[in-house]
Order: structure tokens, then sequence, then C-alpha cells
């Protein structure tokens, strides 16, 4: 049997909003778009859903509009995606990492709030590096596999300390906190956020992002930057800043909206999926699997499973490939370590221990929505068998 990692979900309604855009003349431009974004606000909470041509650009224009640029500073994690970074260097500003908990290896509060008090002081009301000068502006947690970080304490450093808070949420698209005894998506609490739609994620549309936010002067500013800089009066060939064509596709939308429609229905087939794979790992001692604590409702966007032997987790998957299951080591090697940032970025292996821990160790297993049981069981199965000749 092969089991690839992820496989998009094809809602049935794809084909008719494909074939009303084919028929329309709006295949770019068109009504699609604004139908997503709607309903992208309404499901998120947010008063603004602004999408574009990927998670990326989404995450790239939040920078830009918040003015994020040469001599600032963003904090963020060295435990996700590359954008995630990336995002900061496009606009001549420097990330500065600080590690993840171990318990689900998102952000560190505690991180921060020592890497803050050790490395700036304030000058002019503003938090100034020590070292570099630069003027530390925001903060960046990522919901690290649809877990959501801890949004309360993060956004009382940004009450203390007056930082942008930007919400790299595009795993988190569905999951939520609870905060004051209400529950809110994880991507609407900070200054802005993004979802990602990408074929891996739970709501897929090809390649595609959202941006979201309840800041009126973000989203006037992101319909500009995504749209080569023109303001919403202009005419077409009229430009009040650089811009970017960043805008996402009706075609993209139409897909995105199928799904979109079915949010639901998809988080409790991946739920269903979920539980069936804890069920089936309960005896597997060499493994830990990530709980899911009261206070939080994760999406179920990935299964990741952290192997109590950091030496063993490359065997086990290069046998699981062999018996046809695709799996994935997250995130491997983490960003700090990242080629491309070697003399770029002023850190060394041993900076951030947990992180570097967690990417030897963690392990994704193949998951998406409507999985089989009989798939499950396989990959169990042959994750089992691989753990018993290995270890
Ligand atoms: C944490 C995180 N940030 C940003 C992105 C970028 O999204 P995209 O691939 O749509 O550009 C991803 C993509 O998976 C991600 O996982």
């Amino acid at each position: 049997m092969n089991v690839p990692l992820s496989r998009p979900y094809k809602a049935q309604r794809a084909l008719e909003y494909l074939r009303e855009v084919l028929e329309s003349p709006y295949i770019s431009t068109g009504p699609f778009i604004e139908r997503f974004e709607k309903r992208v606000a309404e499901i998120s909470g947010a008063k603004y859903a602004i999408s574009t041509s990927s998670g990326t650009a989404a995450l790239h224009i939040i920078v830009k509009a918040l003015g994020i640029g040469a001599g600032d500073d963003v904090i963020t994690t060295p435990y996700s995606f590359i954008a995630t970074s990336n995002v900061i260097i496009y606009e001549g500003a420097t990330p500065v990492f600080c590690d993840v908990e171990k318990e689900h290896l998102n952000l560190s509060v505690e991180r921060v709030k020592e890497c803050i008090q050790r490395k700036y002081r304030y000058i002019g009301g503003k938090l100034v590096n020590r070292e570099t000068g630069n003027t530390l502006k925001a903060v960046m947690p990522v919901h690290i596999y649809g877990y959501p970080a801890d949004m309360e304490k993060f956004l009382e450093l940004k009450e203390k300390y007056g930082l942008f808070i930007i919400e790299d949420s595009a795993e988190a698209l569905g999951s939520v906190i609870k905060i004051n005894g209400r529950w809110r998506m994880v991507g609407t609490l900070g200054d802005a956020g993004v979802y990602a739609f990408y074929a891996n994620k739970q709501i897929t549309t090809g390649e595609g992002g959202v941006i979201v936010t309840s800041r009126e002067d973000i989203k006037n500013l992101a319909l500009s930057l995504r749209n080569q800089g023109r303001s919403l009066a202009s005419e077409w060939l009229l430009h009040e800043r650089i811009g970017y064509n960043y805008r996402m596709s009706s075609v993209n939308a139409a897909l995105g909206l199928s799904q979109i429609e079915l949010l639901d229905e998809i988080m409790k087939k991946r739920r269903e999926s979920f539980n069936t794979y804890i069920r089936l790992l309960k005896d597997v001692d060499e493994i830990e699997v990530f709980e899911e604590e009261d206070s939080v409702r994760t999406n179920w966007f990935v299964f990741v499973i952290r192997l109590k032997e950091a030496t063993l987790r490359d065997k086990v998957a290069e046998y699981m490939k062999n018996k046809g299951v695709a799996t994935r080591p997250y995130f491997s090697p983490p960003l700090h370590l990242q080629p491309v940032y070697k003399n770029m970025l002023p850190y060394k292996e041993g900076d951030f221990p947990i992180s570097e821990d967690a990417a030897k160790r963690v392990l994704a297993l193949p998951f998406y929505t409507g999985i089989s049981e009989e798939e499950q069981r396989y990959v169990v199965k042959v994750l089992k068998e691989a753990l018993s000749k290995l270890s």
C-alpha cells in the first residue's frame, strides 16, 4: 500500500464553481474573490480578509504595511517554515530568533521576555538593540502545526512594550483559543495574521493565502500593496506606491470557496482521523504525541510524533518510505541553521537547544481529510515494525 503525506480534499462543488468562473469573463479578479474573502472573515471573526497569491505574500504585505524595514528587529521562532523569517528579511529588517517551548514547540513567551530584557534597552520610547542599534518593532509567533501559541501572554507583551504582533497562522485556520472565556480563532488576535492555502492545508486554493485583520489601515494598505500599489480609487495604470502582484485569481478563490464552505465537515473528519492515530499509537512507547490542552482546540493540520530516541528518526523515515509510507522530518534543519542564513544571521548550532532537539526527533505521518482507517492502520503497522527492527 502507498500512503502519501497529504492529499488535497476535493469538495463536490469545486467543479460547479470552477465552471462558473470559466464561463464568466472574470478568470483573474472577479466576484469569487470577494465571496471567498467574505467567508474567511465570517469564519475567522476578523473584520477584514484580503486574499493573496500565497501565505508568504500575505505575511510580506503585513510586514510592509506595518512599516517594518531596515534598522528594525522582529522576534520570531527558529522552529518554522522559512517564509516566516524570509518576509522580515525581504524588507531589510532582522529576524531575532528565540527558542520554543518544549510541550508544543511554539515560540516561548518566557524566552521572548528574557531576550527583550537582555538584548534591548529603552531609548526615547523605543526598544533599542544594545549591539546593533536596531529598534524592536514586532513579535511574530507561529502557531506551529496549527497548535495555538500562548496569545494571551503575547498580547500582554504587546501592551507592555508597544510592539506589533504578527500572527503566522499559515497552518492554523480553524484553531481556536479561549481568551476571557471566549473562543477566538488564532490569526485574528494580534495586529494581523495570515492563513495559507497550499495543497497540504485543510483548505486549499492550489496556491494562495489571506491576511486577516481588524485594522482598517492595514486592510487599505494591503489592498494596494497586493495590487501593484494602486489605490482603491486608482485607474488601472495609476500607482501610488511600490506594490506587488500578490493577487489571488478567481480560479483559486472558487476552489477555496468550495472547500471553506465545508470547513466544519473537514475539521470533523480530521479530528476523527487524529483520534484514530492517538488510539492506534497508544501502546507505542518509543514515541510521544502532542496533547491538546483544555484552553485550545487545534485544527488537526498535521499529525506529528516525537521519537524519544533521536538517532532513530531518519532510519524510521527511510524504512517507512521503502514500505510506501511518506513521512517528513519537521523542521529540519531549524531556521537559524539553514544554509542561506549562514553568513547573514549571527547564529550557530547550540543557540536554540529545544528547536534543534525537536528538529532531530519530529516526524510527520501521513494525514489528510478523508485518510481511511485502513491507511492509518497500515502506517502504524509499518511504524511499529520499523521501531522494533531498528531499536
Ligand atoms: C508556518 C508557515 N508560514 C508561512 C508559510 C507560507 O505559506 P505559502 O507556502 O502559502 O507561501 C507556510 C507554508 O506552509 C508555513 O507553514
